[in-house]
């Protein structure tokens, strides 16, 4: 980023934890102020303490499903910085495998909530600040589980297709406006949230098949999903408009 220019912000979504926060530590370490918004405010402050503490951002507790939640935290945003450069919309939940004849309207309401309107607000409250910065990068985190899904994580594998779809529609509307938006569809990765998609929790044989269906052979880290949103928000990437990259160790292939 520019060194001479005002300084930039970014606010990430989820970024208590797994990839949020190895996305934030990378903004914060780029030179960015940087927003973490999450629904566990006590994490997020543990991850703004970890990143260099409070002269690289602030916390925004927010549920991102949650309207006025979001729009109280953008305000934050708007008084605290004046501006918006980079939105990161990380937060969503995982699915434990169900048959599709047996999950509940409560529980496909509950992920649809978080991983689909949560991108939907999010880019809501952002695209505003944007244009009256002149431009700027929205970066919506799928899942390769949208394009190679696995059996029993339908409304999971549903809401990130809804994901990508969402982002090539809104790249499409805010591509003359100088703001770029794209996707991340990340592979297995090690965090918090591996677990809540194995029919046995944290087991070790839920871990391995994991590992095993990765052509690369190991889990994604977190610090390389970090890299793709650090080349996404960069004027590197001044072309990349709707873009779905693949993070994935091969998984997509
Ligand atoms: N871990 C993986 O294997 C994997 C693979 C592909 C894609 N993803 C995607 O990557 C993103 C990050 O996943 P992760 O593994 O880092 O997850 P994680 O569970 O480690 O972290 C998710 C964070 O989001 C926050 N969050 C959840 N619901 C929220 C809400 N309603 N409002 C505000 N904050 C909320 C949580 O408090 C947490 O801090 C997600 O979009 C996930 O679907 C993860």
């Amino acid at each position: 980023m520019g060194q001479d220019g005002p300084q930039r912000v970014a606010v990430v979504t989820g970024a208590a934890s797994g990839f949020g926060k190895a996305i934030a530590r990378r903004f914060a370490a780029d030179g960015y102020w940087v927003g973490l918004l999450d629904r566990n405010g006590e994490a997020a402050e543990a991850a703004l303490a970890e990143l260099g503490g409070p002269q690289h951002g602030a916390v925004l507790v927010a549920d991102v499903s949650d309207e006025a939640q979001m729009e109280a935290a953008f305000q934050v945003v708007a008084s605290r910085w004046g501006r918006l450069d980079v939105l990161v919309n990380n937060a969503a939940v995982p699915q434990r495998p169900t048959p599709i004849e047996a999950l509940s309207s409560a529980e496909w309401d509950r992920i649809m909530a978080v991983n689909v309107k949560g991108v939907f607000l999010g880019m809501k409250m952002a695209v505003p600040l944007m244009q009256a910065n002149g431009g700027g990068s929205i970066i919506n985190i799928a899942s390769v589980a949208a394009i190679r899904p696995r059996p029993g994580l339908n409304a999971y594998c549903a809401s990130k297709a809804a994901v990508i779809g969402l982002t090539k529609a809104v790249a499409l509307e805010l591509a003359a406006a100088g703001i770029r938006v794209n996707c991340i569809a990340p592979g297995p990765a090690d965090t918090p949230m591996l677990p809540g998609f194995m029919a046995d929790p944290g087991s070790e044989s839920g871990r391995q098949a994991f590992i095993a269906s990765v052509p690369l052979g190991r889990l994604i880290r977190p610090e390389e999903i970090a890299a793709a949103a650090a080349y996404l928000a960069s004027d590197e990437a001044a072309a990349v408009i709707g873009a779905v990259i693949s993070v994935d160790g091969g998984r997509h292939v």
